[in-house]
C-alpha cells in the first residue's frame, strides 16, 4: 500500500500504482538523501532565527534531522520505496519519528527549490572528485614526460609521420588538455555557487525568509537572484555535464593512441597484463579493452549531456516535470568521467614504454625534412624555394631507398650549391627535436618548462580543492550540531 502522497489533499482516489511508479524518481534521487537532509536542515535553523517557526518545534524538527543522518551514516536509513521522491520520503520519515510536527518543515519552501539546490550540493561534491580524479591521471601522465624527456618518436599530423617529438612533449599535450578539463570544472562551479533554495515553488515565498542565511549555511556565495529562474533552470547541470563530455572525450583520444601504440604495427607501448584481458579463442592475444571501453563509454556521457539540452529545448517557465529526467544521466556522466580517469591512470602507470620502436619509427618516413628546409633557409634561401628544393631530394630518395641523410654532399650538391657538410649535423632526429626551442616547443628545455607548469597547475587545483572541500564540510559540522539556543 503506497504512503500518501505529499498532496493527497486535493484527490478523491489515491493515484494509480503504476501512475506512482511512473513518476517516482527515487532510484536515481535516492543519490541525493544526504544533501536533501542538510538542505532541510539549514531551512528549519533559519525558520527558527526568523521567527517563522517557534523554538520548540524547531529544535525537535532539527534534531529529528540529525538522527536521520546518524541514521544513514549507520546504514539504518530505509528508505520508504513507494515514496514519490527522496524529499517525501525524507519528510514522511522524519513525520513517522517525531510525529506532526515535522510537516512545519516543509513551511516557505517547495519541493522545486529543494531537488534544484540538492543537485548542486551534489554535483558540488562529484564534480571536485572529477577533479581529483583528473589530475591523478595528469600526475601519471607527467611521470611518463619526465622519465621520457629524451624518447624521441614520430610526430603524427594526418597521421602521417610529420616532424620529430619527444614521448614527454606528446604525453605533455594531453596533459594540458586534461588540466583545461579540470579548470573547466571549476569554472562551472563557480557560476553554480548560488543557492537556490527560498524560491519556493515559482515566485518566492510570503515568509519572511533569509536566504542569505541559508546559502551560507549550505556553502554557497549568494542566493539565486530570481526565483522563476531558480526552479526552472538547469544550465548549470548541462554545463557540468559538457565538463564531463570534455573531459571524457580527452580521455578517449588518449585511449585510440594507447590502442594504436599497443598494436604489433606500432609497437610503442605494452600494457599491463593485470590492466588487459585475453580471448577466449585466440589463444595470442592481449586486449586493450579498458582503454576501449572508455573509448566507448564517451558516447553515453555525450548522449547524457545532449539528452538534458533537448530536455530543456522546449521548456516554458518554470518547473516542469520533464527537470526530474535531468539527474540521472547527470549523475551517470560524472560517475563514468571520475572512474575513467582512475582506471585509466592505473593503465598509463604500469604500461611499458618501448624506446626503441618508438626511435626507430622516427627514422621512418622523412621526418627531417622540414628541419633541411629551415637549414636552407639559414642560407638565405626563401622558405618556399627551400621548400621545393628538399621536396625534390625526398622525391630523389624514394627512388633510390634512400633517407635524407644518406645523401653524400655530391648527390646534395645537385639540388642546392648552398649545402655544405654541416648539412649533417642537423639532420639526426634528435638535432631536430633540440631545436625546436620555442616556446611549447618540443626541446628538452621546453619540455621543462611545460612539466613545472603541468604540476604547478596540478598542486594549485589540489590545494583548492582542499579548501572548497573544508568549505562545505565545515557547513556540515555546523547544521548538524545539536541545537544550543544559538541561531546557527
Ligand atoms: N522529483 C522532482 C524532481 O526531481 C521534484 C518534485 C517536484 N515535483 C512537483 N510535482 N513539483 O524534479
Amino acid at each position: 500500500m503506497a504512503k500518501q502522497a505529499l498532496w493527497s489533499g486535493r484527490f478523491e482516489t489515491e493515484a494509480d500504482e503504476s501512475a506512482l511508479r511512473f513518476t517516482s524518481s527515487l532510484d536515481v534521487d535516492s543519490a541525493l538523501a544526504f544533501y536533501d537532509v542538510m538542505g532541510s536542515l539549514a531551512h528549519v535553523r533559519m525558520l527558527k532565527k526568523q521567527k517563522i517557526m517557534p523554538a520548540k518545534d524547531a529544535d525537535k524538527i532539527t534534531d529529528g534531522l540529525i538522527s536521520i543522518v546518524s541514521m544513514m551514516e549507520n546504514g539504518e536509513f530505509e528508505i520508504d520505496g513507494t515514496s514519490e521522491d527522496i524529499h517525501s520520503a525524507v519528510e514522511f520519515k522524519l513525520t513517522e519519528m517525531i510525529g506532526p510536527v515535522g510537516g512545519k518543515l516543509h513551511t516557505g519552501r517547495s519541493r522545486n527549490d529543494q531537488v534544484a539546490t540538492d543537485l548542486r550540493m551534489y554535483l558540488r561534491d562529484v564534480m571536485l572528485e572529477a577533479v581529483i580524479d583528473i589530475d591523478t591521471l595528469a600526475m601519471s601522465l607527467l611521470k611518463i614526460a619526465e622519465d621520457h624527456g629524451g624518447t624521441v618518436m614520430p610526430g603524427f599530423t594526418h597521421m602521417q609521420h610529420a616532424q620529430p617529438v619527444t614521448l614527454a612533449q606528446h604525453m605533455l599535450a594531453h596533459i594540458f588538455r586534461l588540466s583545461r578539463d579540470a579548470d573547466r570544472f571549476f569554472d562551472a562551479l563557480g557560476r553554480m555557487d548560488r543557492c537556490p533554495l527560498g524560491s519556493a515553488a515559482l515566485a518566492g515565498t510570503t515568509y519572511p525568509i533569509d536566504r542569505k542565511m541559508t546559502a551560507k549555511a549550505l556553502g554557497f556565495k549568494a542566493p539565486t537572484q530570481n526565483s522563476m529562474d531558480s526552479v526552472s533552470s538547469r544550465d548549470n547541470v548541462s554545463e557540468a555535464m559538457f565538463c564531463a563530455s570534455m573531459a571524457a572525450l580527452d580521455m578517449s583520444s588518449l585511449c585510440e593512441e594507447l590502442i594504436i601504440w599497443s598494436s604489433q604495427e606500432f609497437g610503442f607501448i605494452e600494457m599491463d597484463d593485470v590492466f588487459t584481458t585475453g580471448s577466449s579463442i585466440m589463444p595470442q592475444k592481449k586486449n586493450p579493452d579498458i582503454a576501449e571501453l572508455i573509448r566507448g563509454r564517451t558516447g553515453a556521457v555525450v548522449g547524457g549531456l545532449v539528452s538534458l539540452m533537448v530536455t530543456m529545448k522546449g521548456l516554458p517557465l518554470s518547473y516542469n516535470r520533464d527537470l526530474q529526467e535531468d539527474k540521472g544521466p547527470a549523475m551517470d556522466s560524472l560517475s563514468v568521467v571520475s572512474d575513467c580517469a582512475n582506471m585509466l591512470s592505473k593503465v598509463v602507470s604500469t604500461m611499458k614504454v618501448s624506446k626503441d620502436a618508438m626511435s626507430a619509427a622516427a627514422e621512418k618516413g622523412f621526418i627531417n625534412a622540414t628541419d633541411l628546409a629551415d637549414y636552407l633557409v639559414t642560407k638565405g634561401i626563401p622558405f618556399r624555394e627551400a621548400h621545393g628544393i628538399v621536396g625534390e631530394c625526398v622525391r630523389y630518395c624514394i627512388s633510390r631507398g634512400k633517407k635524407l641523410e644518406d645523401l653524400t654532399l655530391k648527390e646534395f650538391k645537385k639540388f642546392s650549391d648552398s649545402i655544405g657538410s654541416d648539412v649533417y649535423e642537423i639532420l639526426p632526429v634528435k638535432a631536430c627535436v633540440e631545436r625546436r626551442n620555442s616556446y611549447g616547443g618540443t626541446s628538452s628545455a621546453s619540455v621543462d618548462t611545460q612539466i613545472t607548469e603541468a604540476a604547478n597547475a596540478v598542486m594549485e587545483r589540489d590545494d583548492r580543492v582542499r579548501r572548497e572541500t573544508q568549505l562545505i564540510e565545515g557547513c556540515w559540522d555546523r547544521l548538524l550540531e545539536r541545537h544550543t539556543g544559538q541561531p546557527m
